[in-house]
């Protein structure tokens, strides 16, 4: 592990210097609740995963039960203010039986009859992972189908790009490659795996599994050390664009690489963590202060991912 320096970004800083400094409360919901940001998303023309169906009531649950037995495609069940992973189930494909009943294949549960997925679908409505416990709706969304190079270290599920974002200049980056442990979700604290990237190759330079370091993905063997993301330019620009979606300064940008389409944003954070400096084996401290002292006013989003790639080392 590296030794603890002043270029560590602490908790306490990252709070009280950033968070309650740069984003703007107001637009907390627009990257809290999944909903918010897709319609955000669309007025900007920053492109997202294609939502299929929103329920919104217990009430709606049979009619769009019966719209997603007949979906022929594999496709994603989130709840709208989800976070970590939490109740994010995808589901693989559904099949039907003789008696014309369906089954949903999911990754993480196994086979689920009509009547446990929709218990698992009022359980999101109810709010049971819910980042403020309340009610909440249900997003279903077309599942990315992943590029090669990841379905070899991952086929357990599709890794996201975490990009910090401080006043619209990239600063940091990292991918998340979901395992087996981790249900096929890229999330650090169920046991995904962390690379950190070089921001200037878009080359992975270092990676961690529940805070240790690693070389290679734990179900797959595949050495990791070395990787150069694929369309790392347009990665990097789509986190800056997003960046314009709503008035949140230092912000954690997702992206996902999908085959067909290229780069989407997948879901943005306002509070973002701070194991991407694990992950990195670096502080982020110099690079915020380099665009706190230096970063140009009013550069648009391709200038600003040049300006860092210029000054953020
Ligand atoms: N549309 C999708 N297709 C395939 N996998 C997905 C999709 N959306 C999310 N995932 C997987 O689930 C993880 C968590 O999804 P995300 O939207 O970031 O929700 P959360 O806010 O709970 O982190 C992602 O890292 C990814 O691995
Ligand atoms: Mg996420």
């Amino acid at each position: 592990m590296f030794k603890f320096n002043k270029d560590i970004l602490t908790n306490n800083f990252r709070i009280s210097q950033l968070i309650q400094k740069y984003n703007q409360r107001e637009d907390y919901p627009i990257v809290d609740n999944k909903i918010l940001t897709a319609k955000k998303a669309q007025t900007f023309n920053v492109p997202i995963p294609e939502n299929l169906l929103f329920i919104e009531t217990h009430g709606q649950l049979k009619p769009k039960l019966e719209i997603l037995s007949k979906l022929d495609d594999s496709f994603v069940v989130k709840p709208s203010e989800g976070t970590q992973g939490g109740g994010i189930l995808i589901v693989d494909k559904v099949s039907s039986t003789n008696d014309s009943d369906h089954i949903f294949h999911t990754t993480r549960l196994g086979s689920l009859n009509i009547y446990e997925f929709k218990h698992y679908l009022s359980g999101i409505l109810s709010g049971l992972y819910s980042l403020k416990g309340h009610k909440d709706f249900i997003l279903i969304q077309e599942k990315i189908s992943n590029i090669n190079v990841f379905h070899e270290i991952s086929p357990s599920g599709i890794p996201d790009i975490r990009i910090i974002v401080l006043l619209g200049f990239p600063i940091m980056a990292m991918i998340r490659f979901p395992t087996l442990l981790s249900g096929g979700r890229g999330n650090l604290h169920l046991g995904a795996v962390g690379s950190g990237i070089h921001l200037q190759s878009g080359k992975i330079f270092h990676s961690i599994q529940n805070n240790r370091s690693i070389d290679i993905h734990p179900d797959t063997g595949k050495q990791l050390l070395g990787l150069k993301i694929p369309l790392w330019e347009d990665v990097l620009e789509l986190a800056a664009r997003s960046s314009e979606i709503a008035r949140i300064g230092y912000l954690g940008v997702d992206i996902v690489v999908d085959k067909n389409k290229g780069a989407l944003l997948l879901e943005m954070n306002a509070r973002p963590g701070l194991s991407i400096q694990l992950a990195n084996q670096k502080g982020l401290r110099g690079a915020i202060n380099t665009v706190l002292k230096k970063a140009p006013p009013d550069l648009n989003y391709k200038d600003r991912v040049k300006w860092s790639l210029e000054n953020i080392k």
